[in-house]
């Protein structure tokens, strides 16, 4: 495929692609006095809501939160709760690496949400099946969507799913008036960081793609994915490392 102004959608596709490799969970702090338009603010859910959803079930609902003081009680809480997992990551592997709040100063957090009672879009079988698989499917592609429209726009974000952990989630419903039957999916705070977040690796395309049957010469030992976990995941690298100064 070649990078064409003449695709039939006038769109490149080598420039979104770049894009998406752009795209990075912003770890690495928002500038607190930046401000983020209402029409950004719709620009990003208006890409959330022409996300695909099994069944077309669109399980998503948004909170859109900019009050200080609530985006504040959020930060506490994400910490505050942070307490069990380091206990358990310390006790269980001997060291605990968990983001931190970079994501405090940002000035808006869109809070993902989601109903499963939509599963009643699906085909009986369907709904038996896969009504768990489809809801969080559509819930991430509705947040993908935000995150690269985000991105388009030279805005920042960051995935926090802590967020949807029992005590979480139980306390965001109380504060922030969420029905019982909707769940709580992911925080994603929105706005500029002065610092860009360091690439994370990705495998090479050539170990994950086969061609016309799986090739079994490509199945990730358990040593390689022990490796993998040690060197290249997220378990082994500093969280808030930053890269190029972008701002400020
Ligand atoms: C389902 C999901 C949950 C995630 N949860 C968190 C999270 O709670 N906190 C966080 O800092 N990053 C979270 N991330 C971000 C990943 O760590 C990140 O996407 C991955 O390391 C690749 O980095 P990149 O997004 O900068 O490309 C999450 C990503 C996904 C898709």
């Amino acid at each position: 495929m070649t990078d064409s102004q003449s695709t039939p959608t006038g769109i490149r596709p080598q420039q979104l692609l770049d894009m998406m490799r752009r795209r990075r969970s912003s770890r690495t702090g928002f500038l607190e006095d930046s401000n983020v338009s209402e029409a950004e603010i719709t620009q990003l859910l208006e890409a959330a809501r022409a996300a695909p959803s099994g069944g077309n079930a669109q399980p998503w609902e948004f909170i859109v939160i900019r009050d200080t003081d609530m985006r504040m009680k959020i930060a506490d809480l994400y910490k505050h709760q942070l307490r069990d997992k380091l206990e358990l990551e310390k006790a269980i592997r001997g060291t605990s690496s968990v983001s931190g709040v970079g994501w405090r100063n940002a000035p808006v957090l869109i809070l993902v949400l989601g109903d499963p009672r939509t599963s009643l879009c699906f085909p009986l079988r369907t709904a038996e099946d896969k009504a768990d698989s489809h809801f969080f499917t559509g819930l991430a592609n509705a947040t993908l969507q935000i995150m690269l429209m985000a991105e388009s726009m030279g805005l920042s974000t960051q995935y926090v799913s802590d967020c949807a952990s029992p005590y979480f989630s139980l306390m965001l419903k109380h504060m922030l008036d969420i029905p019982q039957e909707l769940r709580v999916y992911h925080i994603v705070p929105v706005g500029y960081t002065e610092v860009a977040a360091t690439p994370k690796s990705r495998r090479p395309l050539e170990s994950m793609v086969h061609y016309e049957r799986y090739d079994a010469a490509k199945l990730r030992s358990r040593d390689y994915l022990e490796k993998f976990a040690a060197e290249d995941s997220i378990q082994a690298k500093d969280y808030d490392r930053g890269g190029e100064r972008i701002r400020g």
